[in-house]
């Protein structure tokens, strides 16, 4: 061996000293990182590989039933296999073809999980078929009524199986750990139109009859399916809406964009490996804003202002079919694996399309929220930790904004000194590598160590010194693992934002309202404009502002959710009939528990969320009733 490789070599060990060395010095790595402590599933001897469905849609008892049939490889020849379960009634099961019955039970309850079905099989089973039903109740179902359509004549349905509700419709492994291929064969009633997050038909079938593939392995919590009155219009050769009759012309005018974003996205991050990507547009007792099921988005129709201004939503469901569908973390613990690539991804692809002014808006409102996160929740909070210890608890705990900003601020920092082009290819090359499989914080940072820091000390001895300063400058174990901000986290400059700081200020000393400068301001402005306003304003200064720029009547939902906030804490009656319209119309969790919540700080306020509540409750997905049922203490 030449002198220049034991050279190579001797820097290499060096280097590995001083990277141990920095690593011991911070937070500790906690191990087994790969144990998904939400699931009763014994994956680590049997897993199910496809799924053959055959079900039945019964809106008038709200049950689904019919039959799963898990194929399974037994790695370990086990003689049973647990499944995750929630509220299903299991009528029988049988092994292989059906002809064979097998002996199953259902373990006792624990919260938030639900029961273990252990089923009888042989090392030589190679399928077992679950005949079962859904409760009524099912947490992953809304069953509405037509009148909670925008059409008003058809009952609707849809699923939503983030975090662990799959359970409560399907029995299956239910981790993320683990990921299947499915095909399924589903009975509607006739003029209802079925889709689910795979190959779809785009037309209603004259019998009610749905039949789907789904040939790309997905983790459970992607498994969906939507039944209602609904159509399908084309957005590209690729790209495409579903929604009611009433709203699909809206709906296709809002996603327009929904191909420019795609284009961007692959030339930063490879191509979309889905086949095609769909939007499909709930009624509003959606909970979430947009759920990124496997080839078919869900989202709310909140996001649908008639300006295009709410589309980083769009850009944030399709930056998971990149980070969470391709790439999954492995357990709950590690949510930022999915939604915080996402949404560094997300800016990065509505700057590729709107540009970096629009882009630094949204980073600026992430960084408030993520500091107002952090502050509220106190520096010390281990749940201010990337990688979360949620055992015993509920996966839910951890959607918060640390999982999302925090994670999306860390790679921003990465990419802030690895400069844009190499770590496009890193995040490139990292989604093809892993791509179908699962990561952990643990196995993403040794993969960024391996690919990134020590990989030019091979190549290149001499930029060795240069790399053990990266790892001291990015403080990579500190982030994952360490509570609260990082002093390296990038900071925010806005010049739009600085410009409606300016007329703030003017407001406040002087000009009145309708003297200020809002030209061309956009739904960012304002709402950076609204969250920025003195805490202390008087009912004449709200009446102001509410009749110069007309908050109170706007149709863009973020725009009123930041204004009835306002209106809350400083009584602007004005505004109740909305705030009751707005509480009443929609069921998005993010809008509903902040107004619920500020609503319950006074015993005025108390009052009048719960008469609200009592006529809105049962319009609400049990997602969100289940949220502000704590909230205000109701006793159902
Ligand atoms: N995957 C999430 C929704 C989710 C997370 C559902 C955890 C259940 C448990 C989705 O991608 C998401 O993050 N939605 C956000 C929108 C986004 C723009 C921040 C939402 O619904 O608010
Ligand atoms: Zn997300």
């Amino acid at each position: 061996m030449n002198s220049i490789n034991l050279n190579i070599i001797g820097r290499y060990v060096l280097l590995s000293l001083f990277v141990l060395l920095i690593a011991g010095c911070a937070p500790e790595t906690p191990p087994d990182q790969d144990i998904d402590f939400h699931t009763f599933a014994n994956v680590d001897e049997v897993v199910v590989t496809h799924m053959d469905f055959d079900l039945n849609v019964n809106f008038d008892e709200h049950v689904i039933s019919g039959r799963a049939s898990l194929h399974l490889n037994n790695i370990t020849g086990a003689e049973e296999i647990v499944l995750d379960t929630r509220d299903l009634t299991i009528e029988r099961v049988t092994l292989d073809d059906g002809t064979e019955e097998t002996t199953f039970s259902l373990g006792d309850f624990v919260e938030y999980l639900g029961q273990p079905l252990s089923i009888s099989i042989t090392p030589a089973t190679e399928r077992v078929n679950v005949y079962y039903q859904t409760a009524p109740h099912a947490a992953a179902l809304q069953w509405l009524e037509p009148e909670q359509t925008a059409g008003g004549r058809h009952p609707f349905l849809f699923t939503q199986s983030q975090a662990i509700l799959a359970r409560t419709w399907i029995p299956c492994q239910d981790t993320p750990g683990s990921r299947i291929t499915y095909n399924a064969r589903v009975q509607v009633p006739e003029g209802l139109m079925a889709v689910m997050s795979a190959e779809n038909q785009k037309e209603k079938s004259p019998d009610g009859v749905y039949e789907f593939r789904m040939p790309q392995t997905i983790p459970t919590y992607l498994f969906a399916l939507s039944v209602g009155d609904f159509e399908f219009r084309p957005l590209s050769d690729r790209i495409g809406v579903f929604a009611e009759p009433e709203i699909i012309e809206d709906a296709a005018w809002e996603f327009a964009d929904t191909e420019d974003m795609m284009g961007d996205a692959e030339e930063m991050y490879g191509a979309y490996r889905w086949g095609r990507y769909d939007i499909m547009v709930l009624p509003p007792s959606f909970p979430f804003g947009g759920m990124e099921n496997a080839r078919l988005t869900f989202v709310t129709p909140t996001i649908i202002a008639g300006d295009r201004s709410l589309l980083s939503l769009i850009a944030h469901e399709l930056a998971h079919s990149w980070a969470g569908n391709l790439v999954t973390m492995a357990t709950w613990n590690d949510f930022w694996i999915n939604e915080g690539f996402t949404s560094y991804m997300t800016n990065r692809i509505m700057e590729a399309v709107y540009g970096r002014d629009y882009a630094e808006m949204l980073w600026h409102l992430d960084y408030q929220d993520l500091i107002a996160t952090i502050e509220e929740m106190g520096e010390d909070n281990p749940d201010t930790r990337l990688h979360l210890d949620l055992r015993g608890r509920d996966p839910d705990d951890g959607m918060t904004s640390i999982a999302y900003i925090k994670g999306a601020f860390f790679l921003k920092m990465l990419e802030n000194n690895l400069g844009r082009e190499r770590f496009d290819n890193f995040l490139q090359q990292y989604f093809n590598t892993f791509a179908f499989q699962t990561m952990t914080a643990e196995q993403f940072l040794a993969h960024f160590r391996e690919t990134i820091i020590e990989a030019p000390i091979r190549e290149v001895p001499a930029e060795d010194i240069a790399q053990v300063e990266l790892e001291e400058q990015l403080k990579l174990d500190k982030w994952v693992y360490g509570t609260g901000l990082p002093d390296n986290c990038p900071q925010i400059q806005s010049d739009e934002f600085s410009r409606v700081e300016e007329q703030i200020e003017a407001w406040i000393t002087d000009t009145a309202a309708s003297e200020l400068d809002v030209d061309n301001w956009t739904t960012h402005h304002w709402l950076h404009f609204l969250m920025n306003l003195p805490d202390e304003l008087s009912y004449e200064q709200m009446g102001e502002l509410d009749n110069t720029f007309g908050f109170t009547q706007t149709e863009n939902s973020e725009i009123l959710n930041a204004w009835l906030l306002h209106a809350i804490e400083h009584r602007y009656e004005e505004a109740y009939p909305a705030l009751e319209d707005f509480l009443l119309s929609q069921g998005r969790r993010k809008f509903l528990m902040p107004l619920y919540s500020k609503l319950a700080e006074t015993p005025e306020g108390i009052e009048m969320a719960q008469e609200i509540y009592r006529e809105a409750r049962p319009t609400y997905h049990p997602i969100s009733y289940h949220s502000i049922d704590e909230v205000l203490n109701w006793e159902n």
